[in-house]
Formats: C-alpha cells, structure tokens, sequence
C-alpha cells in the first residue's frame, strides 16, 4: 500500500482540501434570504484565510429549485436567484488570484422537467429530441414498465397522458433521466462541460454519476435482502440494473477525455454502490474519475475498531496506484458534529487531515456547526415529504452558515430561507477567530500542518493496532515519521510506546512540542500528532 511518491510536485488535486458550499446557504448579499454569488464572492478572503486549496460549489444554475439546483433548466447560465455569469467569472478570477481551485457541480444524469430538451422531448413521440429521454411503453396491465423505483419513492416511471408512455426519473419526478445511450446527449453534454471549462473552472463533481444507464432490457430489480421494517421504502430491491452498469463506466470514460482536453483538471464522481466497488470508478484500462467520492466516515460507527476496519476495507478497495479521497460532510448527510458530538468532531477533524488521500469538509464543519432542528411542517427538502417517517429531510444540514452572533448570523438582513439553528453565539466564525482554541483553530492548524508536512499528503499510510479504543496509525516518509492518535472515547487512556517522540499538535490545541517517552496519555476526546525519533514502533 504505497501512497508515496518521490517528488514533491502533486497534483493540485491531491494535496488540496477541498471545501464544498452549498451556495443557498453560505452568504447572502441582497437580503432575500438565500445565499448568492455575490456572498460567496465577499467571502473568499475567509476561505483563504482558512487554508483551503479548492471549493466545490454545488449547482447555481437556472433551476426551478425542486431540488434546490440539482433540477437544472439551463446547464450554460447562472439562476437569477444566485446571480449572473458575470459574477460566476468573478467568483473564478478572485478564488484563482488567492490559488484557490474552482470545481464545480455537475449533473449528467438528468435535467429538470423545465428544461427545453425535456419540453421538446415530450411534445410527441415524433420529436427528434424522444430519444434524449429514457421513454417505455407500459406493462401488459397498463401500469409502469417494471419495478424499478425512484431514490425518493414511488416508481421511478411517470405517466405521460399526451403521448401514453412513461419516462424513467431516478430521482424526483421534476427530474426525467437523460437517455445517456443516445450519443447526441453524450455530445451535447460534453459541451456544457468545455464551456465551463473554458470558463476557467477547474474540475467537476459529477452528481449521481452511477446511474447514467440502466439496463436496456429494463429487467426488474431483484429484492433487497437487508430490507427490514426501518428501511425507507425506496430501497426495497436492490439496484443491480440501475447502478453501476457497464455502459455507465465507459461514458464516465468519455467526460475523463473531455477534461483531459485542457491541462491540470480533475473530474470527482458521486458514485454509489457501497465501498467495495469503489475501486472500479478510477482509472481502468481508461482512466475514470481522479476521485470517486468516499463517504465510509460518515457512514462508519464511531469507535476505533469501526473505523480501523473501515479505513482499511476502503484501502483495500481501491487500486494500489489509486489516490484515496475522504468527505466528512455533505448537504445530503446530518452533521457530523451532530452525529458524534462536538468534542469527537475535534477527532473526526484530525482524522480526516491526516489519513492519507484528499480531505474534503463541508461548510459549517470547521465551527462545528449542528443540524438544525427543522419539523415536518417547516421542511424544504422534499425527500421528507415523499418518504416521511425515516428521518430522511435533509433540510437540517444545508442551515444557513454562521458569520458572527447576532440575530441572522451575518448571513442575511432578510429571512434566512432555513431557520440557524442551536448554539449560533459559540458556533459562528467571528467567536471563533477570537478564541485559539477553537474547532476553526483546530481546522485552520490541520490544514497549515497539511502544507508544512509533505508526509501527510505523500506519506505512505501504515497501520497500527488499536489499543482502547485510541485509533492509531503511522505516516511515514524517508526521513519523517509521524504517529496519529485518536481517543475515540470520553474517558483517559495511555498508549504504550516504543519510541520516543515529539507531540506537534493535539485537538485541545493546548499542547505543542511536547517530548514524550514511552507513554502517551490521551486525556478525553484528545488526538494527537506526534513526530517519532527513532525508527519503528
Ligand atoms: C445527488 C445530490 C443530491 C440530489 C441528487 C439528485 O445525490 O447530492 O442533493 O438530490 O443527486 O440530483
Ligand atoms: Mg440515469
């Protein structure tokens, strides 16, 4: 398992943090309520400031905002309600002046039902743009072409009255699949792609790009074996002839050589499918993406063993010349400060900058921002009202960003579009610029230690066995060896050493270079950076 290489000189892409915003919920500059270009532009000194080397930026362009811009009308302009493209090439020019890459959101797989491929596609079975859509005729007792079922319930075919055949949506039915076989779709896309590239964006984020085919027999999927009472209905079979497909492979092949026609880009997918498959969506025969999304920490219980397993299932799904890639946090997943907890969110932290592989947060991850506690009723996201019950809204993570204490956070003078949410006066940037020891101290300090320690970008990844539950492990390059260690419980505990060593930086930010022996002691929720002094462990 060798993630080491000689020179220095990695691509962008591979010693950057990544930092996603969701733009609605990031800054708002016009007082509406929802996050703009604008905003985003008056805040990429923050992000500089922070320390990170590329945003993802999810949709902006024109949407009927049924899923808050994965639903896309016009893939080549920018919605009204976050600016124009005037200010796209702004938000670009002022992110590349601080050496911040640009990597923007794209969705491949379908487009909104507004949009003038589908209207046209639609229109009659005539129409030349039919086939741009994936079109059935209905079964023999009239109902939908098989059993196949939308990610956000129901059958996945809806009924088309005027020309009487249904048409396939993964997702909500607002959001018809394009008909990735028809090669004038491929080609079609492939232009949305150069133009944002000519834009002078650096990379995209292909959303739900393993879903681009389905099977062309529309086989039924067979059930799901580990549907219980508590599994949300929409996972009731399994997508073995949705998911994943081969053809999938070769058009993610096709966006590859796209990027490849301009120099140092990268293509990230959202890929589904489970860990173990992971490794199929790098490079094959033909490279695939530079970074098929990994989302094992936000799905992984919260102790060491968990996660020492975890991590190395992912290592082992991957090719050996693969680079690996972490997320922890998303506008699709509950916060992971939420989930574990504030003082373990510190650990997840020092984790994520320390594994080996690109580290990618979400905004609102470095003040340790919650979800926000958001009822049915008050619900946005429209997966609560489709599939209610199995606390599946996704409104409570995509809560406004918090810039300081007062009342709309600094985020809006208008209605903020979600309510803020718990704890705004201690989790909010501006309380904690001021205080050293902060979760953002800490954020900003992984990142800095990031750029001054080759190793851990380059490093080679060496395991070691926990020991009470403190998950450790080694980076090792030539000449450096640093050892991570992270209690991942609320109680003391002393790790056995072998070597002596340095601590460089622990979660509690209150101790630095500090000599140790031959015992560690972690105190509650501590981790810890230590550079080793003599050779093995
Ligand atoms: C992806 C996005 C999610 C969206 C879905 C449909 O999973 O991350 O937010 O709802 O695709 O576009
Ligand atoms: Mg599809």
């Amino acid at each position: 398992m060798v993630h080491q290489r000689a020179d220095s000189r990695l691509e962008w892409w591979k010693c950057c943090s990544i930092y996603q915003i969701y733009p609605r919920s990031f800054q708002d500059s016009d007082g509406d309520g929802v996050g703009d270009l604008n905003g985003l532009l008056s805040r990429v000194d923050y992000l500089a400031w922070l320390g990170v080397g590329a945003v993802w930026l999810s949709p902006v362009y024109r949407s009927p905002m049924r899923d808050f811009g994965y639903d896309i009308s016009d893939y080549t302009d920018v919605d009204p309600l976050f600016g124009t493209l005037t200010d796209f090439d702004r938000l670009v020019a002022a992110l590349h002046e601080r050496d911040i890459k640009l990597i923007l959101d794209v969705v491949p797989n379908h487009t909104s039902d507004q949009h003038p491929w589908f209207v046209e596609s639609r229109s009659s079975r005539d129409d030349p743009k039919r086939n741009w859509y994936v079109w059935a005729d209905p079964d023999a007792d009239g109902g939908p072409p098989n059993n196949w079922l939308s990610r956000f319930g129901g059958s996945a075919w809806e009924w088309d009255a005027r020309t009487e055949q249904y048409y396939y949506h993964a997702f909500l039915q607002e959001q018809p699949d394009l008909n990735w076989r028809n090669p004038a779709v491929r080609f079609a896309f492939a232009d949305v792609l150069r133009f944002w590239l000519r834009r002078g964006v650096d990379g995209f984020r292909v959303d739900a790009s393993a879903v681009l085919a389905e099977d062309p027999l529309l086989r039924d999927e067979p059930p799901n074996p580990d549907f219980d009472s508590k599994t949300p209905p929409p996972e009731r079979f399994k997508r073995v002839f949705t998911d994943a497909r081969p053809e999938t492979m070769s058009y993610i092949e096709e966006m590859r050589a796209i990027i490849e026609e301009f120099p140092d880009r990268a293509l990230l997918g959202e890929v589904q499918g489970g860990i173990d498959r992971i490794g199929q969506f790098y490079d094959a025969e033909r490279p695939r993406f530079h970074l098929p999304l990994n989302f094992l920490l936000l799905d992984t219980d919260w102790d060491a063993t968990s996660l020492a397993a975890g991590i190395d299932q992912y290592i082992n799904a991957i090719p050996d010349d693969a680079w690996p890639v972490w997320i922890l946090g998303s506008h699709d997943k509950p916060r992971i400060a939420t989930r574990i907890g504030i003082e373990q969110a510190r650990i997840a932290a020092m984790l994520l900058f320390t594994l080996p592989g690109t580290p990618i947060f979400y905004a609102g991850d470095e003040i340790g921002m919650p979800n926000s506690v958001i009822s049915s009723e008050e619900a946005r996201d429209q997966f609560e009202a489709l599939v209610p019950g199995y606390g599946l809204n996704r409104d409570p993570e995509r809560a406004p960003m918090r810039w300081d204490g007062n009342e709309k956070a600094g985020f809006t003078s208008g209605e903020p579009w979600l309510p803020l949410g718990d704890h705004v006066k201690e989790r909010n940037v501006a309380a904690q610029l001021s205080d050293d020891r902060s979760v953002l101290s800490l954020y900003r300090q992984l990142m800095a230690l990031r750029q001054t320690e080759p190793t851990l970008h380059s490093g080679q990844f060496q395991p070691l066995r926990s020991q009470s539950q403190v998950l450790l492990f080694e980076r090792c390059s030539d000449d450096r060896r640093l050892l991570i260690a992270l209690n991942t419980t609320t109680g003391s505990h002393t790790v056995a050493l072998h070597d002596r060593g340095m601590l460089r930086l622990s979660t509690h930010l209150d101790r630095l270079d500090e000599p140790v022996a031959s015992q560690l002691h972690l105190r509650p929720n501590e981790g810890v950076v230590m550079e080793m002094l003599t050779s093995s462990l």
